[in-house]
């Protein structure tokens, strides 16, 4: 052990317990959770894998602004831009931590094992603090090193931990040294783990669109993209989209090379399909809609969230995730962090809680994207304008801060930013129905409780919506346009009129199902899409719940990477583990 790399004790400013509150703090948190007496409870000073993951995640949400831009611009890839790369990403940070974790453990396995891989003796049995950082550092430093140098992140950690985190030989005989072994062995799995990384994360199965890139500029050229489709019969097909007034490059499909990535517990990926989409019918208030209903339905959802009924939008804004954030699997992270605190884990629990959410978020983006290539499924945004090109709908969404209006089928668009309009990839299914319950259901497993600690809730204050507060003549970004000639009140439209509280949610499946609605009120998903979403997310928990409480417990695993029945398990709690 080479004393002069690490820090001999535990820095003093992780002692001073900081509160979850503010955004200001925690960057990801978008609104606090409220009431939070359970979190003032807990005494210890957070956990230090609470510390790096609210880093990482911060890193994260700025990742997914630049190096998409940079890889679009090259013209090489997609780029940093889709939630299974984020939960990819955030399954890295976690996998280190944990393989950490689990070679000073007695008996943990670690997620692969390979053939150096040694566990510590007996007598070093508490991990340093250096080692987890060491590790930590190399992973965020490989994936993302323009904002470990962006936010200092590096100087950061030398300072305030005084730890030395200069990359160093493999082989060195010592607990870096070991941990390096770790983080390549790691580093060989990310470039071959089907991601491309390297080739800015672009797919290289040679996926095309069937349908021609279209420009909804007006009702022309949503004519020319509707004659299109109904020629070659496509309508039913993801297409590329262009609406001028808001975005201005096509809206290509991203993550299409899901079906050859890695998974992490699923067998076969193929095992995790969902039934055909036009063979998913949803059932709404008992009554059976088929796929045309349930897109003639989101526009009666949409007249639902008029100008006096601010909660649906709240939720459908909540959870967006989109651009600027750190997508539906950092969400649930932010979660697991504020769980962490009213549970007031240590840090073993703690990084075995963020490692087994994240591997939940990182299987459930495969299973959820491989059905979104297979099924190519159109979206509502293109649907809706081509299919009812001249039909009337009343009191719909037609831009922030306009009065909600009467409009014909061509002008119709989610109630999203008005520079988002709709993902760059396929409806069904539901990515936020399949990362949320398969996040859900290894939260309940993994605490031993279906309840939230104590409730969680968010509530947002007065004019402090994300997609349209309150603002004032002298705020030119308020004012924008209406795509029909309604009134635009930008002073008055703010969102809330009135506090609005989400939730209190008790359960963590009540969390997921938020999550999962807030598509349909939003206009992204279509009924099925979500319903089968948390079907697969249900069965992608479970997986990955086999195989963590496995990992945790120390089964030994066959040549086939399946677990036997793991004997050490008394129960699903942490607290037996
Ligand atoms: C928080 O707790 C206080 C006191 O118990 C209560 O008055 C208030 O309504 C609660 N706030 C929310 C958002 O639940
Ligand atoms: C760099 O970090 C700052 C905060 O230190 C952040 O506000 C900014 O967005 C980051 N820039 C990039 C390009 O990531
Ligand atoms: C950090 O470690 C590297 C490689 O082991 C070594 O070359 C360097 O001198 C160390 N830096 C400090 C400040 O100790
Ligand atoms: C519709 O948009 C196209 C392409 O942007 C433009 O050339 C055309 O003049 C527009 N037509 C009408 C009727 O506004
Ligand atoms: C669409 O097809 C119809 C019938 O073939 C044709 O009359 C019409 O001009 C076409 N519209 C556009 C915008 O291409
Ligand atoms: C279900 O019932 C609600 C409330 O009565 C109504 O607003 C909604 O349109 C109904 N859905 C369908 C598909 O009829
Ligand atoms: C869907 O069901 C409705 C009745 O609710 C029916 O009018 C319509 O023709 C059906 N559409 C398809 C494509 O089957
Ligand atoms: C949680 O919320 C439910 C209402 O959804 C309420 O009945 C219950 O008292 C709350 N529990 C706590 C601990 O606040
Ligand atoms: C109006 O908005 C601007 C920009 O957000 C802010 O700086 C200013 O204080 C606001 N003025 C009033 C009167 O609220």
């Amino acid at each position: 052990m080479q004393h002069s790399l690490l820090s001999p004790i535990l820095v003093a400013c992780l002692l001073s317990a900081v509160p979850i509150k503010s955004e200001e703090d925690y960057g990801m948190y978008y609104y606090t959770f409220d009431n939070d007496t359970l979190t003032a409870s807990c005494t210890k000073p957070e956990p230090l894998i609470f510390r790096l993951m609210v880093d990482f995640l911060t890193m994260v949400k700025s990742e997914s602004d630049i190096a998409m831009e940079q890889c679009v611009l090259d013209g090489k890839g997609p780029g940093f831009t889709s939630p299974p790369l984020f939960a990819r990403t955030i399954f890295a940070a976690t996998t280190i931590a944990y393989n950490t974790y689990a070679r000073y453990s007695q008996y943990a396995n670690p997620a692969t094992i390979y053939d150096e891989w040694t566990r510590m003796s007996q007598k070093q049995q508490k991990v340093p603090d250096c080692i987890y950082i060491y590790g930590f550092y190399q992973i965020a430093n490989f994936i993302m090193p323009e904002q470990m140098t962006n936010y200092s992140f590096k100087q950061k950690y030398e300072n305030t931990f005084h730890c030395n985190l200069t990359e160093i030989l493999a082989n060195a005989d010592s607990e870096l040294g070991l941990v390096q072994r770790d983080v390549d062995q790691l580093k060989l799995q990310l470039k071959t783990d089907g991601f491309n990384q390297e080739g800015c994360y672009a797919d290289a199965t040679n996926f095309r669109t069937i349908n021609p890139p279209c420009r909804f500029d007006n009702r022309s050229t949503v004519a020319i993209c509707r004659n299109f489709t109904h020629t070659y019969n496509t309508i039913w097909n993801y297409g590329e989209i262009v609406k001028t007034d808001f975005i201005d490059s096509p809206r290509t499909p991203v993550f299409t090379q899901a079906q050859q990535a890695r998974p992490f517990s699923l067998g076969r990926l193929y095992d995790y399909l969902a039934p055909p989409y036009f063979e998913a019918p949803a059932f709404e208030n008992g009554t059976m809609m088929n796929l045309t209903d349930q897109f003639l339905y989101l526009t009666n959802v949409q007249k639902d969230l008029g100008a006096d009924n601010d909660k649906p939008k709240l939720i459908a804004e909540y959870w967006a995730d989109g651009p600027k954030t750190t997508g539906t699997p950092g969400h649930w992270q932010s979660i697991s962090l504020n769980i962490i605190r009213r549970l007031c884990y240590d840090n073993d629990d703690a990084l075995k809680l963020l490692f087994a959410v994240s591997a939940a978020t990182y299987d459930a983006g495969l299973a959820a994207w491989q059905n979104k290539r297979l099924y190519n499924s159109v979206r509502p945004a293109t649907f809706i304008p081509t299919e009812y090109i001249d039909d009337s709908f009343q009191h719909q969404f037609v831009g922030m801060y306009c009065d909600f209006g009467d409009i014909v089928g061509w002008q119709w668009s989610p109630y999203q930013e008005d520079h988002v309009i709709t993902p760059q990839f396929q409806e069904y299914i539901s990515g936020h129905s399949t990362f949320s319950r398969a996040a859900s259901f290894i939260l309940e497993k993994i605490t031993g409780s279906p309840n939230v600690p104590g409730n969680l809730s968010v509530t947002i204050k007065a004019g402090k919506s994300l997609f349209q507060p309150q603002c004032n003549k002298s705020n030119k970004a308020c004012y924008r346009q209406c795509r029909v000639n309604s009134l635009l009140d930008s002073e008055n439209n703010y969102i809330p009129k009135r506090d609005v509280t989400l939730g209190p949610w008790k359960t963590y499946r009540d969390i997921a199902n938020e999550a999962s609605i807030s598509r349909i009120y939003g206009g992204i998903h279509v009924t099925s899409g979500d319903i089968q979403g948390r079907m697969v997310g249900q069965k992608v928990g479970e997986a990955v719940w086999a195989k963590v409480s496995a990992l945790f417990n120390g089964c030994v695993r066959s040549s086939h990477d399946r677990f036997r029945p793991c004997s050490r398990v008394s129960s699903d709690g942490l607290s037996s583990i």
